[in-house]
């Protein structure tokens, strides 16, 4: 299965491709977390994605395209991957429906996880997430046993550069704007599955797996 995960900043695209992962056996591939990988590491993409990342910009679409293309050949996507926060605009997609019909593999499901904006906002100023094993926590919604320390392996919890609330601001004027339109794009192919992305994270997702049941 290979699907597409569209949905604005902090509707937990994150959290639910951990739990599909598990489910499906795929891999996810977070074009967010290859770039925030690139900057922790200070590589020559890292150091250019990270004056966009740390904007709320959305890094130039031949960086990120060039980034899904390699992953997507590699062998452990051969059953399929979950695409989590790529394609972010129109371009993108068709750079994916070409990358892909080359293939001879097209998309099978774009999975739009809708929340509202005073929510997302929560989601996002909230958000903690483990140096060590990358587990997220939410100080409003789900917060670790002990302040700053992740329950899993006793790890330390770091907010995100991008999680500030004027950055924050313009990640979503920036879904708006260009990624919003995916929605459209997707269901003009038939393959768009709206998912309401309030509630507990186990509801939101039964109603994903109900969804991509009907399929
Ligand atoms: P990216 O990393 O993709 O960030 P994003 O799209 O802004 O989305 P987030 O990761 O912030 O949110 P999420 O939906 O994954 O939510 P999460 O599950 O974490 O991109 C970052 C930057 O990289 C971009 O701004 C851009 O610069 C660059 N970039 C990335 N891809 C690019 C591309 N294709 N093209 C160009 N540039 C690109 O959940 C959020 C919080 O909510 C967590 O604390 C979680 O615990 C909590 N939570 C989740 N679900 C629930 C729930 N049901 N109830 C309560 N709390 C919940
Ligand atoms: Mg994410």
């Amino acid at each position: 299965m290979k699907l597409v995960l569209l949905g604005a900043p902090g509707a937990g695209k994150g959290t639910q491709a951990k739990k599909l992962i598990e489910k499906f056996d795929i891999p996810q591939i977070s074009t967010g977390d290859i770039l925030r990988k690139a900057v922790a590491d200070g590589t020559a993409l890292g150091k250019e994605a990270k004056s966009y990342m740390d904007k709320g910009e959305l890094v130039p679409d031949a960086v990120v395209i060039g980034l899904v293309k390699e992953r997507i050949a590699q062998d452990d996507c051969k059953k399929g991957y979950i695409l989590d926060g790529f394609p972010r605009n129109t371009s993108q997609a068709e750079a994916l429906d070409k990358v892909l019909a080359d293939m001879g593999a097209p998309v099978d499901v774009a999975l739009s996880v809708d929340v509202d904006k005073d929510v997302l906002m929560r989601r996002l100023t909230g958000r903690r997430t483990c140096k060590g094993c990358q587990q997220m926590y939410n100080v409003y919604f789900s917060p670790p046993k002990k302040d700053g320390t992740c329950d899993k392996c006793g790890g330390e919890l770091y907010q995100r550069d991008d999680d500030k609330e004027e950055t924050i601001n313009n990640r979503l004027d920036v879904y708006e704007k260009s990624t919003a339109p995916l929605i459209e794009y997707y269901s003009k192919k038939e393959i768009l599955k709206p998912v309401n992305g309030i509630g507990s994270i186990d509801e939101i997702f039964s109603s994903i797996c109900f969804v991509l049941e009907q399929k």
